[in-house]
């Protein structure tokens, strides 16, 4: 006869369970990189929050230190490897061990060809080797930096979670934004099926999340301005753009061991724009 658990095993609590566990989050200051944090220390977590804004993260650290979050940040450029890796080590030392890390820092890049911004800096003619640079050094580099600073202590443990943050625009055309980021993010996908496949037999699970139009401040905030957001909602299904704290029940998915299947993958979070191209 099958002996069925307790049902306190399977509350949500215990499958969702970051509880005392480590987490990395770059970007943190702002957007979906805030949201990840907040879900993260409001379950328990311990979170090292990096961004390069060194005022937006003081902000987040009091917000969520206020709540009686187990939050330490630190101003970091994900660009700077060495200061990066050296204050994840810093931490994963003070917490003997590293469960999680979200490589989410990112940039635009600059209008689309299909904005009224973007059209002549957007479009095929206008791109040159220096609009390019910084979003391959944050957007790429960045996201590779920030892996390599949390896979020794993981394969050390034999496990961890490693989620990046990618976009639609990586998957499909997307004139609303950069020639660079787009083809950036289709790099951050392939770059996730890559560690994915090398990290496996070390009980490194490696996913990347494809969020689609969500209200945060990149870009200079273009998603905030009520036309553009109304221009971006008739492309999307459920009708809206998405908040950042849509993110939180996806970010305790793939930071817990809810996912301890779940590797390779790319997980949209864009009500619904995927499933029409
Ligand atoms: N908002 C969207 O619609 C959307 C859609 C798809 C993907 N994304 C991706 O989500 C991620 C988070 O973006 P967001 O929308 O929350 O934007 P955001 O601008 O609100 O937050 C991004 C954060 O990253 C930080 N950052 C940028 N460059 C950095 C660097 N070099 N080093 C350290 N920190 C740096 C910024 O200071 C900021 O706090 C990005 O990778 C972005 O490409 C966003």
């Amino acid at each position: 006869m099958t002996e069925h658990p307790p049902v306190n095993a399977l509350s949500a609590q215990n499958i969702f369970n970051v509880s005392c566990k480590s987490y990395v989050v770059t970007g943190a200051a702002s957007g979906l990189g805030a949201a990840m944090a907040e879900v993260l220390t409001s379950n328990g977590a311990h979170v090292l929050l990096l961004d390069r804004d060194a005022t937006a993260l003081k902000g987040i650290h009091d917000r969520l230190q206020a709540l009686g979050g187990h939050v330490k940040s630190q101003p970091v450029d994900v660009t700077d490897a060495e200061n990066l890796k050296k204050h994840v080590a810093d931490f994963v030392s003070q917490r003997h061990g590293l469960d999680g890390l979200f490589a989410n820092a990112g940039i635009s890049g600059g209008p689309g060809f299909g904005t009224q911004s973007g059209v002549l800096t957007g479009c095929i003619e206008a791109q040159s080797p220096d609009t390019w640079e910084s979003v391959f050094r944050i957007n790429l580099h960045g996201v590779v930096n920030a892996l390599q600073s949390a896979v020794t202590v993981m394969k050390q443990q034999k496990h961890g979670s490693l989620v990046l943050t990618a976009s639609i625009a990586g998957v499909k055309a997307e004139p609303f934004v950069s020639y660079a980021y787009s083809t950036v993010k289709s790099a951050v996908i392939q770059l996730m099926r890559q560690a994915a496949i090398e990290l496996a037999p070390h009980g490194i699970r490696v996913n990347a999340i494809a969020p689609g139009f969500i209200e945060t401040n990149i870009a200079g905030g273009r998603l905030h301005d009520p036309a553009t957001a109304l221009s971006l909602s008739k492309r999307v299904p459920l009708g809206r753009l998405g908040q950042p704290t849509e993110l939180h029940g996806l970010t305790l998915l793939l930071a817990s061991d809810a996912s301890s299947y779940i590797t390779g993958t790319l997980i949209p979070v864009d009500g619904g724009v995927l499933a029409l191209s």
